[in-house]
Parts: C-alpha cells; sequence; structure tokens
C-alpha cells in the first residue's frame, strides 16, 4: 500500500494529490466513479484528514475531480470523459511568477506546526502571547475612540504614529528624525521587500552577513540580487572583506543586523561599528541597518544604532514592533533620507494603499503611553528567564553534543553540533519528538548548526523541549 514520504521535500499533500492522479490516469478510478471519503483515505494514508482536504483541493482545482454535495467526491467526467473541457493548469501557474517560494524547510516546519499544535516551537521568531502587552492594548483601544477618518492613510503612514516614532527613535536609539523621513511598513519585512524590489536591480550585487536572517528570504533571490557573504563571528559581522568584494563584484548595498542578531544572537563591536561605517563611506555605499531586537538588551542598556552615529547619511534604518511588543499588528518602520522614503512610499502605495489605520493608531498610542516603558522592563526580564532556563536545558541534557555562546538580548540562541548529523533527518526526528527548531543551513551556515528561539516557548515548556530535542539528536547519533 502506497504511502507519502514523509522526508521528501514535496508536501504530503501534493504527494497524495499526485497519487491520486496517477491512479485515475492508470484507469483504477474511471471517469464519474466515487472516490473513497478523505476520513478513510486519511486512516489508509497515514496522515492527517486536512492533508487529504487539501489533496482534493489541490485535484478539484485541476479539473481532475469535483465533489457533489450528498454524494462525495467523484472523477470528473468532464476532464476524463469524451468531450474534454479545459481547466486551466493551476498548478503550473501556481509555480510561475517571479517570487520564489519558502525555503523547503520553512515550508516543512510550518506544516507541523499547523498539523500539531501539541510541538514546543522553538522555531517561530516571535515573543510567546503571555509577552505581548495584550492588557495594555485592551486598555488603550477602549480609552481611545477609533480615528475620526477611516479611509486611506497617507502612504508613507498614519501622522500620530509617525510623529510619536520621533519621540521614541530620540529617547530610545539616539536617532534625530522627523516624520517626513519615517515611512511605516507592514513589519521590518516589508522595508526588506521595498528595498530589494524598489531600491535595486537584477543582477546587482549585495553583500549580507552570513549566517543571517537574510539567507532565509527568497525574497533576495526573487530580487535577482546575487548575494555575497560577510561572516559573522562572535564581535558579529567582519566587515573586512567589503572592500574586495566590491573591488570585484561592484556590491551595491549592505545589510546588517547589529543588535543580537538573527540566528548567532550576538552584538557588532564597538569596533566592528567604526570599521563598517567608515569602509561604507569610503566606498560610497548606503548600509540597511535592521535592528528590530535592540530593545530587548537584557541590561536595559542598548547600543546606540549605527543610525545614531552615521555622519554622512549611509543608513537606511529598519526598525519594528514584532519583536518587542507584537508581531501580529505588523508594525514597522523606515528611517531614511526623505527622496528614498517618497520613493518607496510611492510603490507601496501601488502595491496595498498604506497599512490598516487602527494597528497604527494603537501602536502610536502605546509608544506615548505610560504603559510602555513598563512592559519592556517585564520583557527583558522575562526574555533573560526564558534564555536562562534555555541554557540550563542545554547544559544538562546535551553537555557533551552542543556548543554556544550565551546572547546578551533578542530571541535566538545558536548552537553548534558537535557530531554532524543530517539536517533533514533531525528536523523529522525532533517532529517525531514533538519539538521543532530551525536548522542553521536555513540562515545560510553549513548543516550542523541549529537555532532555538526561546521567545516563543512558555516558560514551563523549554525545558521539556530540549529533553525532546536531546532524544532526537541522540537517536541519530547513536
Ligand atoms: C533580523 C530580522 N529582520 C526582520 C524580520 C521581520 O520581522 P517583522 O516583519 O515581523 O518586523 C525578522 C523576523 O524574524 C528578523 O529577525
Amino acid at each position: 500500500m502506497w504511502k507519502p514520504d514523509r522526508q521528501n521535500k514535496k508536501p504530503l499533500y501534493e504527494q497524495i494529490a499526485d497519487h491520486i492522479e496517477q491512479r485515475i490516469s492508470y484507469g483504477e478510478f474511471p471517469p464519474g466513479s466515487l472516490l473513497p471519503s478523505e476520513r478513510k483515505l486519511a486512516e489508509q494514508l497515514g496522515v492527517n484528514r486536512s492533508t487529504v482536504i487539501l489533496a482534493f483541493a489541490e485535484l478539484r482545482s485541476m479539473g481532475i475531480i469535483e465533489s457533489r454535495s450528498g454524494s462525495g467526491t467523484c472523477v470528473s467526467n468532464t476532464k476524463w470523459g469524451a468531450t474534454p473541457k479545459h481547466t486551466p493548469n493551476w498548478k503550473r501557474y501556481a509555480e510561475g511568477g517571479s517570487f520564489l517560494p519558502n525555503l523547503p524547510f520553512l515550508r516543512r516546519i510550518r506544516e507541523a506546526l499547523n498539523q500539531n499544535t501539541s510541538l514546543i516551537d522553538f522555531a517561530s521568531g516571535e515573543l510567546s502571547g503571555d509577552l505581548a502587552p495584550l492588557d495594555e492594548i485592551t486598555k488603550l483601544m477602549s480609552e481611545h475612540p477609533f480615528p475620526s477618518y477611516l479611509g486611506y492613510v497617507n502612504p508613507q503612514g498614519y501622522v500620530p504614529l509617525r510623529q510619536a516614532l520621533v519621540t521614541y527613535l530620540d529617547q530610545y536609539r539616539g536617532i534625530r528624525t522627523t516624520e517626513s523621513s519615517i515611512l511605516i511598513t507592514s513589519g521590518s519585512q516589508q522595508s526588506l521587500y521595498l528595498i530589494t524590489q524598489c531600491l535595486l536591480s537584477p543582477g546587482d550585487a549585495v553583500a549580507i552577513e552570513d549566517p543571517s536572517y537574510s539567507y532565509s528570504l527568497p525574497m533576495f533571490q526573487s530580487a535577482g540580487l546575487r548575494l555575497f557573504r560577510l561572516p559573522v563571528d562572535r564581535e558579529g559581522v567582519c566587515p573586512e572583506e567589503i572592500r574586495s568584494l566590491h573591488k570585484k563584484h561592484r556590491i551595491k548595498m549592505i545589510f546588517t543586523n547589529p543588535n543580537f542578531q538573527n540566528p548567532t544572537g550576538t552584538l557588532l563591536s564597538e569596533q566592528r561599528r567604526s570599521q563598517l561605517l567608515e569602509i561604507a563611506s569610503e566606498l560610497g555605499l548606503p548600509i540597511v541597518e535592521d535592528d528590530p531586537y535592540s530593545l530587548t538588551d537584557y541590561e536595559g542598556i542598548p547600543r546606540p544604532p549605527l543610525k545614531s552615529i552615521d555622519p554622512i547619511g549611509s543608513i537606511i534604518y529598519i526598525g519594528s514592533f514584532s519583536k518587542i511588543a507584537a508581531s501580529g499588528l505588523r508594525i514597522g518602520w523606515m528611517v531614511a533620507p526623505h527622496s528614498i522614503v517618497e520613493r518607496l512610499a510611492d510603490a507601496r502605495q501601488q502595491m496595498d494603499f498604506g497599512l490598516s489605520v487602527i494597528p497604527q493608531q494603537v501602536a502610536a498610542q502605546f509608544l506615548k503611553s505610560s504603559y510602555f516603558e513598563p512592559h519592556l522592563e517585564r520583557l527583558r526580564m522575562q526574555l533573560l528567564f526564558k534564555r536562562d532556563l534555555l541554557v540550563e536545558a542545554l547544559n544538562k541534557e546535551l553537555p557533551d553534543l552542543i556548543q554556544f555562546n550565551i546572547p546578551q538580548g533578542g530571541h535566538h540562541m545558536w548552537c553548534k553540533l558537535i557530531s554532524a548529523v543530517n539536517d533533514s533527518k533531525l528536523l523529522e526526528e525532533a517532529i517525531k519528538q514533538g519539538v521543532v527548531f530551525v536548522p542553521g543551513s536555513v540562515y545560510g551556515s553549513d548543516s550542523g548548526f541549529v537555532r532555538f528561539t526561546f521567545a516563543r516557548a512558555k516558560a514551563e515548556e523549554i525545558g521539556p523541549g530540549i529533553v525532546r530535542f536531546a532524544k532526537a539528536l541522540r537517536e541519530l547519533i547513536r
């Protein structure tokens, strides 16, 4: 009896859809015949019913099967009968376009989390529900009425939020700016998207950190960019190589995440900050400073951003609410020269007419409120607590098998596995044991590294999650 292959990179539902299509074309299910029910197929194939529902939806979209209410799912007569009607080949369309799909490991993790809600999640890069300022936001929403106008807002962003950010950036990040140099985006992700799509052209060379969050984003490849690696060590990114890379490849832009970098958790040293700025200004290169984690500094004294010590205006600074408050609000911001902000605001107006005004209003009120500072203090304490739980669990369960540096801020812990294991096998075994993490290769590193995010799991899940991971790892290196 055929069963889908869980080691295969192709999603289970696609494998099932292909298998059923093959059985139909071999005549096992003739046109008009009834297929087994979703429940029965799920049982036979050893998958969740939702996976079979997805496979049927795929086949339905291709016109291969049809559902008749009350009488189940049948092989389509029109597609396979004498007078075929031509349904569009949706699969080919879905594989078309210039936007690459997400990386297979990330899709697999998402699928596993959707299928099994009891998995302990060390993969999602966000805060757990109890760390978000929900009570505070609820209070603010009840105290403040909706904005008086619910039409399209300025594509650069809701003015009161940009005004609140001017104060926030000055107070918390030492960045002096004006509302006209700020663009509100749907998370920092949209800032990265706008930059890669609108300020760069296919074939342009960019320098990115290795490993880095950017590698997890096929968005860079979708924009046709050529990526060149700058190694990251304990002091953060090494800017030395920029000069030679520029000479060889004409680097157009540098992307960096200097504070509690995703995935390594490193903080860029003072010396490297000056060096990076010096090299960029010498070569006339812009730097994109992606800074979503700085306010999670556990000591509460975040390093000044490059933007605050940038003497000649070569930095595009990106910030976000996601890692310090709530990723679901989708509030991010960019601070850049006005000409850049104007250009990107025009592009984003063509894409979506701007972000909804409601989360922008919530964010503006929260930033201005007396709740913001105590929230940050609590957040830092809780993240430190979770980090310590993770360190303790790793030292207890895997002292002989894993090495790591302890991050002083942020959400992530980067670990090196002492014995070589196959990333894919380790992930599948971990899913079997009930835990997910992100294999390091997603971020551009060689295999043998893992990223644990400790912000997303509940505190009481961290120890048991590492017990499960340790079981998976030991299973593979036995
Ligand atoms: C370094 C970095 N930049 C940007 C993002 C995107 O975050 P968001 O769009 O939620 O602000 C992430 C998310 O993990 C990140 O780690």
